[in-house]
């Protein structure tokens, strides 16, 4: 870095000084500790270790000639000339993104790289039609980004993936297309030896007498099973609240009490996994996913082809769908056969 004679430091040559010194990856780094707030996560992120992150910073930092992050209290957080890097990092790399689907675009379907962000309920299929498009597809690297509703949103507003499963959008709008996808429905889960597990259409208000286990704030689902508390008037008893259908399954099992899942998050205990689905007035919640986009930002070739090979793929998750319904409905006539024998 020349300096100047009262010490200041300058850039010459422009960006010439900057495309010798600093790397693509460096900039890829700060965007990632920007955006998420923690040198850790970014790391995660990006498959890093701690130490090669804050070492790339401190690197871009000397070069830069400022300091890019401050800590405050155990975060960080850009700096004023932070900032300014960071939007000029998410200009370089959304070009550069959009240079890669062009010209994967131009290779056709032979290579290419497809990002999906789904909600945790649609993680139960989302690997299985993956799966299907790769065999189609051998030469197309995918990744999955797996978390609730509230981030996924999140994660579409920074154009992160390339496409999404998601659950029903709450308002329409014009940027966003949303293509209703497969259903989703949200079934009363409980304990097999549950007193209710051989009621027929129980009414709603029953469940307000029970312990009520939630999934976390910012889940879709968390989000359909209040609404429907409140539209029965009913105030829910949440005895605890956790961030995983799959811990929730346990909880239940370990008779903390009942709750609301996707049938989808059940299919693996369909055939006897000490759970059953409780016949509740207004449940289940029939909700669908939905494949989101961009409408201003072309798909590439590769994530187009993934969109119709996904609705292609309906069908096949309407079958496991009803296989699980059935598998469900033998549990309820076997308890009621023993019930009947008692
Ligand atoms: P989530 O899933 O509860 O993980 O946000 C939402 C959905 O299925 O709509």
């Amino acid at each position: 870095m020349a300096n100047t004679d009262d010490g200041r430091h300058t850039l010459p040559g422009g960006a010439d000084y900057l495309i010798r010194h600093a790397t693509l990856r460096q900039l890829q780094l700060l965007e990632a500790i920007v955006r998420l707030g923690s040198f850790t996560r970014a790391a995660e992120e990006l498959f890093l270790t701690q130490p090669t992150v804050s070492m790339q910073i401190k690197k871009l930092s000397e070069t830069l000639g400022t300091p890019l992050f401050r800590h405050v209290g155990r975060s960080v957080e850009p700096t004023d000339a932070g900032r300014e890097v960071y939007a000029a990092c998410r200009e370089i790399l959304g070009t550069l993104t959009d240079l890669e689907v062009k010209l994967s675009d131009l290779k056709g379907l032979k290579r290419g790289r497809l990002r999906l962000g789904v909600v945790t309920t649609a993680k139960y299929v989302a690997p299985e039609i993956l799966g299907a498009f790769c065999r189609q597809y051998p030469g197309i690297e995918v990744s999955l980004g797996v978390t609730n509703r509230e981030h996924i949103l999140e994660r579409l507003m920074a154009h992160d993936d390339d496409l999404y499963v998601a659950g029903q959008p709450r308002e329409s709008s014009e940027q966003i297309e949303s293509i209703p996808f497969a259903p989703n429905p949200l079934v009363v889960v409980a304990r097999v030896d549950h007193p209710l597990a051989t009621e027929r259409d129980v009414p709603v208000e029953r469940l307000a007498e029970e312990n009520l286990i939630l999934r976390e704030p910012g889940s879709g689902i968390r989000d359909a099973v209040l609404r429907r508390f409140k539209e029965a008037g009913i105030e829910p008893r949440v005895r605890m609240q956790l961030g995983s259908n799959e811990a929730i399954k346990h909880a239940i099992v370990g008779g903390l009490g009942i709750s609301v899942l996707s049938l989808h998050s059940l299919r693996l205990e369909s055939s006897g996994g000490g759970l059953v689905l409780l016949d509740v007035q207004g449940f289940p919640i029939m909700r669908r996913w939905h494949l989101v986009h961009w409408r201003g930002r072309e798909l590439s070739l590769v994530a187009r082809t993934f969109l119709e090979f996904a609705i292609g793929y309906e069908p096949e998750i309407q079958v496991r769908l009803g296989n699980a319904r059935a598998a469900f409905e033998q549990v309820r006539a076997g308890l009621r056969q023993r019930e009947a024998k008692a």
